[in-house]
């Protein structure tokens, strides 16, 4: 570019000033985004992972165990605040040592057997390592908090590089969302009149939703193993309607 067409701010000495300041500023700024990129591109991953998953079973076994997925990538702010938190100065490399939950990806079942299975489908894979499980479905939380969580990293295999990212994957049933969504909610809210009654309603709610989660898995197993009394064309119907099946969105 022509000096002359240079924007006044970086023209004569003063420019040159700015310019060095401008050059380690957003020289920052490029590698926070390249740490940022790599646990997009991990979310990216491990949501196709699940996806295929679901199309596996619907093909196989005309069900879909996920309901829905919900990805996000932790925000600056939230990197910082849960930094400040920890008490360890936010540099990129202390956020990739003690930050496992950048890159979230949430998975919302119909049924808790869904949780598990799809928990165990996504570990065994070769690429997956399993850093932590914390099963929250059997120790529930003091609150009544459940779901699985799992920290995972996986490869990421950019043009000239491979990169271990670590990503936080949560799985639970749609009840259980529904539960943790309005928890936090109200975790949020500091006035709450009668504080402890609206935790003790909650827990309660947490507990009948737990039941509600076990009887309705129950009903599908029991609906699972009955065996339909179906004629020739019948079977071929049905096998018909597998293989007219979407295979793209
Ligand atoms: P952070 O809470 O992220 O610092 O991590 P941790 O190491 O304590 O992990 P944990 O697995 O206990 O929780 C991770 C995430 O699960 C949280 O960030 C929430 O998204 C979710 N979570 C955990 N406990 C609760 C809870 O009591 N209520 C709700 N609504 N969500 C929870
Ligand atoms: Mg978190």
């Amino acid at each position: 570019m022509e000096k002359e067409n240079l924007p006044k701010l970086f023209q004569g000495q003063g420019g040159n000033l700015i310019m060095g300041q401008a050059m380690d500023l957003l020289d920052g700024v490029l590698d926070y985004k390249e740490l940022m990129m790599g646990y997009a591109c991990a979310i990216k991953e491990i949501n196709t992972k699940f996806e295929v998953l679901d199309t596996e079973f619907e093909v196989r076994y005309k069900r879909n165990p996920i309901s829905s997925i919900q990805t996000r990538l932790k925000s600056q702010t939230s990197i910082l605040e849960k930094m400040a938190r920890m008490g360890i100065p936010p540099t990129r490399e202390n956020i990739e040592q003690n930050l496992n939950d950048i890159a979230g990806i949430r998975v919302i079942c119909s049924y808790i057997d869904d949780i598990y299975l799809l928990a165990e489908a996504l570990t065994r894979q070769d690429d997956i390592k399993l850093i932590r499980k914390k099963d929250y479905i059997s120790n529930p939380k003091p609150n009544g908090y459940r779901s699985l969580h799992l920290i995972v990293s996986i490869p990421i295999f950019f043009a000239e590089s491979v990169k271990e990212v670590k990503a936080e994957v949560q799985i639970r049933t749609i009840a259980m969302d529904f539960w943790a969504s309005l928890e936090h909610q109200i975790k949020y809210k500091k006035n709450v009149e009668h504080a402890e009654k609206v935790i003790a309603r909650l827990k309660e709610c947490a507990e009948e939703i737990a039941h509600v989660d076990e009887t309705m898995q129950e009903i599908r197993i029991e609906m699972d193993g009955i065996r339909e009394e179906t004629t020739d064309v019948e079977a071929l119907y049905e096998k018909l309607k597998k293989i007219d099946i979407n295979l793209m969105p």
